[in-house]
Protein backbone atom coordinates (compact mmCIF):
# COMPACT_ATOMS: atom_id res chain seq x y z
CA UNK A 1 0.00 0.00 0.00
CA UNK A 2 1.07 3.15 -0.75
CA UNK A 3 -0.61 6.60 0.15
CA UNK A 4 -1.68 9.34 -2.60
CA UNK A 5 -1.28 12.36 -3.35
CA UNK A 6 -4.39 14.76 -2.71
CA UNK A 7 -5.25 16.55 -5.55
CA UNK A 8 -6.59 20.12 -4.20
CA UNK A 9 -8.71 23.71 -4.85
CA UNK A 10 -7.93 24.46 -8.84
CA UNK A 11 -6.70 20.88 -10.09
CA UNK A 12 -8.18 19.87 -13.20
CA UNK A 13 -9.07 16.33 -12.32
CA UNK A 14 -11.70 17.21 -9.51
CA UNK A 15 -13.74 19.16 -12.04
CA UNK A 16 -14.28 16.27 -14.69
CA UNK A 17 -16.82 13.35 -14.99
CA UNK A 18 -15.46 10.44 -14.33
CA UNK A 19 -15.29 7.09 -16.59
CA UNK A 20 -16.79 3.49 -15.45
CA UNK A 21 -14.40 0.91 -14.10
CA UNK A 22 -13.79 -2.00 -16.95
CA UNK A 23 -11.30 -4.09 -15.17
CA UNK A 24 -11.13 -5.59 -11.73
CA UNK A 25 -7.78 -6.41 -11.61
CA UNK A 26 -4.85 -6.18 -9.42
CA UNK A 27 -4.39 -3.07 -10.03
CA UNK A 28 -7.92 -1.46 -9.31
CA UNK A 29 -7.44 -3.26 -5.92
CA UNK A 30 -4.05 -1.93 -5.18
CA UNK A 31 -5.73 1.47 -6.05
CA UNK A 32 -8.56 1.11 -3.45
CA UNK A 33 -6.13 0.27 -0.42
CA UNK A 34 -4.28 3.14 -1.00
CA UNK A 35 -7.15 5.17 -1.48
CA UNK A 36 -7.80 3.79 2.28
CA UNK A 37 -4.59 4.45 3.56
CA UNK A 38 -4.71 8.35 1.84
CA UNK A 39 -8.19 8.76 3.43
CA UNK A 40 -7.50 7.36 6.91
CA UNK A 41 -3.87 9.64 7.00
CA UNK A 42 -5.36 12.62 6.15
CA UNK A 43 -8.35 11.99 8.88
CA UNK A 44 -11.19 12.02 6.39
CA UNK A 45 -14.32 9.76 6.42
CA UNK A 46 -14.69 9.33 2.19
CA UNK A 47 -12.45 9.71 -0.93
CA UNK A 48 -13.06 9.52 -4.60
CA UNK A 49 -10.52 8.57 -6.98
CA UNK A 50 -10.32 11.69 -9.00
CA UNK A 51 -8.74 13.51 -5.60
CA UNK A 52 -5.88 10.60 -6.16
CA UNK A 53 -6.06 11.86 -9.79
CA UNK A 54 -7.92 9.02 -11.18
CA UNK A 55 -10.71 9.44 -13.23
CA UNK A 56 -12.82 6.50 -12.84
CA UNK A 57 -15.66 5.84 -10.70
CA UNK A 58 -14.49 4.95 -7.29
CA UNK A 59 -15.38 6.00 -3.55
CA UNK A 60 -14.12 4.85 -0.62
CA UNK A 61 -16.05 5.41 2.11
CA UNK A 62 -15.68 4.98 6.23
CA UNK A 63 -18.47 6.98 8.57
CA UNK A 64 -18.25 5.32 11.56
CA UNK A 65 -20.17 1.97 10.00
CA UNK A 66 -17.04 0.13 8.68
CA UNK A 67 -15.10 -0.02 5.17
CA UNK A 68 -16.86 0.68 2.07
CA UNK A 69 -15.84 0.80 -1.45
CA UNK A 70 -17.85 1.24 -4.34
CA UNK A 71 -17.01 0.96 -7.90
CA UNK A 72 -19.19 2.49 -10.08
CA UNK A 73 -21.83 3.67 -7.53
CA UNK A 74 -25.47 4.29 -8.94
CA UNK A 75 -27.71 6.11 -6.50
CA UNK A 76 -31.32 4.08 -6.15
CA UNK A 77 -33.31 6.40 -3.68
CA UNK A 78 -32.91 9.67 -2.58
CA UNK A 79 -35.22 10.97 0.27
CA UNK A 80 -35.87 14.00 2.75
CA UNK A 81 -33.42 16.75 3.18
CA UNK A 82 -31.20 18.08 5.84
CA UNK A 83 -28.47 20.55 6.02
CA UNK A 84 -25.04 20.05 8.12
CA UNK A 85 -21.57 22.09 7.63
CA UNK A 86 -19.36 19.84 5.26
CA UNK A 87 -15.82 19.65 4.48
CA UNK A 88 -13.42 18.44 2.02
CA UNK A 89 -9.94 16.87 1.94
CA UNK A 90 -9.01 18.73 -1.59
CA UNK A 91 -10.09 22.00 -0.11
CA UNK A 92 -8.08 21.98 3.10
CA UNK A 93 -9.29 24.76 6.04
CA UNK A 94 -12.64 25.53 4.59
CA UNK A 95 -16.08 24.09 5.29
CA UNK A 96 -19.74 25.07 4.10
CA UNK A 97 -23.18 24.42 4.73
CA UNK A 98 -24.93 22.29 2.43
CA UNK A 99 -28.57 20.71 2.11
CA UNK A 100 -28.45 16.92 0.76
CA UNK A 101 -31.12 14.14 1.05
CA UNK A 102 -30.51 12.54 4.42
CA UNK A 103 -31.89 8.62 3.07
CA UNK A 104 -29.64 7.19 0.21
CA UNK A 105 -29.92 3.93 -1.16
CA UNK A 106 -26.38 3.61 -3.23
CA UNK A 107 -25.55 0.12 -5.19
CA UNK A 108 -22.07 -0.40 -6.23
CA UNK A 109 -19.52 -3.25 -7.18
CA UNK A 110 -16.85 -4.18 -4.61
CA UNK A 111 -13.18 -4.85 -5.99
CA UNK A 112 -13.75 -8.06 -6.88
CA UNK A 113 -16.71 -7.23 -8.95
CA UNK A 114 -20.27 -7.94 -6.86
CA UNK A 115 -22.73 -5.84 -6.10
CA UNK A 116 -23.80 -4.54 -2.82
CA UNK A 117 -26.54 -2.31 -1.68
CA UNK A 118 -26.22 -0.03 1.09
CA UNK A 119 -29.19 1.98 2.68
CA UNK A 120 -27.82 4.59 4.36
CA UNK A 121 -29.01 7.79 6.85
CA UNK A 122 -26.92 10.36 8.62
CA UNK A 123 -23.18 11.00 7.82
CA UNK A 124 -23.24 7.70 5.70
CA UNK A 125 -26.01 9.41 3.47
CA UNK A 126 -24.30 12.42 3.36
CA UNK A 127 -20.72 11.05 2.69
CA UNK A 128 -22.38 8.65 0.03
CA UNK A 129 -23.68 12.40 -2.06
CA UNK A 130 -20.72 14.16 -1.26
CA UNK A 131 -18.26 11.61 -2.50
CA UNK A 132 -20.63 10.45 -5.62
CA UNK A 133 -20.73 14.21 -6.40
CA UNK A 134 -16.77 14.20 -6.95
CA UNK A 135 -17.32 11.59 -9.74
CA UNK A 136 -19.25 13.94 -11.91
CA UNK A 137 -16.72 16.32 -11.33
CA UNK A 138 -19.11 18.60 -8.45
CA UNK A 139 -17.33 19.79 -5.24
CA UNK A 140 -19.20 20.12 -2.37
CA UNK A 141 -18.50 24.43 -2.27
CA UNK A 142 -20.34 24.78 -5.58
CA UNK A 143 -23.65 23.25 -3.15
CA UNK A 144 -23.27 25.49 -0.41
CA UNK A 145 -25.59 27.56 1.09
CA UNK A 146 -26.06 30.03 3.90
CA UNK A 147 -26.64 27.57 7.53
CA UNK A 148 -30.26 28.72 8.73
CA UNK A 149 -30.22 31.43 11.95
CA UNK A 150 -28.61 29.67 14.88
CA UNK A 151 -27.49 26.61 13.42
CA UNK A 152 -25.31 24.92 15.78
CA UNK A 153 -21.46 24.60 13.99
CA UNK A 154 -20.45 21.71 15.89
CA UNK A 155 -21.72 19.37 13.53
CA UNK A 156 -18.51 19.62 11.54
CA UNK A 157 -18.04 16.64 9.02
CA UNK A 158 -15.15 15.92 7.06
CA UNK A 159 -15.53 14.33 3.53
NI1 LIG B 1 -14.62 15.79 -1.00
Amino acid sequence: MALRTIRTDDEPCLYKICKPVEKFDARLSELIDDMFETMNTADGAGLAAPQVGILRRIVVIDAGEGKVELVNPHILLQEGSVGCFEACLSFPGQRGYVERADHVVVEGYDREGKLHTYDTKGFFARAVQHELDHLDGVVYLTRKIDPPEGFSEKEEQTE
